[in-house]
């Protein structure tokens, strides 16, 4: 099996044009498989959330929390929604066509794309000036974190450090997301003026044949990745030991508990204002 097509150009160059669809069903199909075996581990693994005695200790430790800790601010949620329709017209569009559904799919797909990335770039300035930047990186500081968790995983109480405002896991899949995302976009920018847009002149030559069929090739790959990431990020936000997360992308906060149970109150620290919680902190406290 080809996973790359490749044709022969007017000059008789052996050139790319794009990845072989096989890729496509090959994501879909593991996307799918780790669907099914993470849910089967999940029957058996260990819930890795603090005990009912330790998050009753907390709380009272911790006397001043209000009883809704905002999670993620209305701009925030704003951006996560329009990202979210942008990708799964962009993703439909780009596929259904592959499995056989026919209809004008390059326009629709190349103005969800100018969407996908004017959310992006609002998304890079609002988390750059105004959220918690580094809170969703990960990096070697996080290892004891890797340790802790994976003990818990084998059925440990091990007290180690819990995590700040994101879990180790969204933390991977945010680092994942961004590699394939400006993969797709950086790419897709440059194929528009191959195709005829109405709004840019359409220049099918400014790259050679050869730079033309490694963009289709790149932009199909991070395409397909896509499929799989979006594919699990779907299941974990529909699975019901993570609805409370899925609950604060809609409504916005968490509960004081739920905040206890899963998150480290010194790595995530509501009570130091920061930021991006500025005026929702404030709008809890006063409306506690
Ligand atoms: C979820 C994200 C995306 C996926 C899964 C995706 C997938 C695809 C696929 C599979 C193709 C066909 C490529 C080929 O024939 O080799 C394609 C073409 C294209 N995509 Fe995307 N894409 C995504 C995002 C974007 C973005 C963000 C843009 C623009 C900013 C964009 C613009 C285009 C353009 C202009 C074409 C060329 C259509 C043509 O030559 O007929 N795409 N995309």
């Amino acid at each position: 099996m080809d996973l790359l097509e490749r044709m022969r150009s007017p000059w008789g160059e052996s050139v790319f044009v794009h990845i072989s669809w096989d890729l496509f069903w090959a994501s879909l199909v593991g996307g799918l498989l780790f669907l099914l075996a993470h849910g089967g581990y999940m029957l058996f693994s260990q819930h890795r959330k603090r005990s009912k005695d330790e998050v009753d200790r907390l709380e009272v430790e911790r006397a001043g929390l209000p009883a809704r800790i905002t999670r993620h601010g209305f701009v925030a949620r704003v951006f996560h929604w329009v990202m979210a329709f942008s990708m799964l017209v962009l993703l439909f569009t780009a596929f259904l066509p592959i499995v056989g559904v026919r209809f004008a799919w390059v326009q629709w797909h190349w103005m969800a794309g100018i969407l996908l990335t004017a959310s992006i770039l609002f998304h890079i300035v609002h988390a750059t000036f105004f959220l918690d930047f580094w809170s969703i990186w990960v990096g070697p500081r996080d290892i004891p974190e890797l340790k802790a968790e994976l003990l818990r995983e084998f059925g440990h109480d091990v007290p180690g450090p819990k995590s700040g405002k994101y879990p180790l896991g969204n933390r991977l899949y945010h680092l994942a997301i961004v590699v394939a995302g400006l993969g797709v976009v950086a790419t897709g920018l440059l194929m528009i003026p191959r195709i005829r847009t109405g709004v840019v002149t359409r220049n099918p030559y400014f790259l050679s044949d050869v730079t033309w069929g490694l963009t289709y090739v790149s932009h199909g790959l991070a395409g397909v990745g896509l499929v799989g990431l979006v594919i699990a990020h779907v299941y974990f936000a529909v699975r019901p030991e993570k609805w409370w997360i899925t609950k604060s992308m809609i409504l916005g906060w968490i509960t004081r508990r739920q905040y206890l149970e899963h998150h480290d109150p010194d790595r995530w620290d509501v009570a130091r204002l920061d930021r991006s919680d500025v005026r929702d902190v404030r709008a809890v406290h006063v409306s506690e």
